[in-house]
């Protein structure tokens, strides 16, 4: 009853109308947002997870040369890449990653059928990152 009064005496409607109409197009251009800052982050992402997937195999094989932390690391070996920077497989030439490459040459040996697959799928898609950002 009382709204029907409100409206045809010409002041404004329930309140909630008029924040639905404010909230819309806000909330449209948060979600818009959003999405565009994920595809824009997508690209690195990929390779922190592929990073973080091959991490502990990495770590347990390569660490006593290529890890800053460790007293025996080589200066050489860590400019090729460093496990203490986040980052560091990002940092590798994409020679040493490619199938013929040092990087999966030298941890294949480790690796059991699984692991080597898992491996083989991470080097491919940190290459095709790599292609993409490129372009
Ligand atoms: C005993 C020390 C040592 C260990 C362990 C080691 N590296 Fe290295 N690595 C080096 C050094 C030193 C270099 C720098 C190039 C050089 O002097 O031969 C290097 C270079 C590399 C390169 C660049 C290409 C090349 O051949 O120079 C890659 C890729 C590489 N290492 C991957 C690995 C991986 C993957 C592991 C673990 C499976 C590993 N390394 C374990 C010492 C080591």
């Amino acid at each position: 009853m009382q709204r029907d009064n409100l409206r045809s005496s010409g002041r404004p409607g329930p309140r909630i109308a008029g924040a639905d109409l404010k909230v819309g197009p806000c909330l449209f251009v948060m979600v818009l947002s959003a999405t565009l800052i994920a595809c824009v982050r997508a690209v690195p992402r990929l390779s922190a997870n592929g990073e973080v997937t091959i991490a502990p195999m990495v770590t347990s094989h390569c660490s006593d040369c290529h890890k800053r932390s460790v007293s025996d690391a080589l200066p050489n070996a860590l400019a090729v890449f460093d496990l203490d920077k986040p980052g560091w497989l990002a940092g590798i030439p994409s020679k040493h990653l490619e199938v013929e490459g040092a990087f999966p040459a030298r941890l294949l040996p480790f690796a059991d059928s699984k692991t080597a697959v898992k491996l083989r799928a991470v080097l491919d898609a940190e290459l095709q990152r790599r292609r993409q950002a490129a372009n």
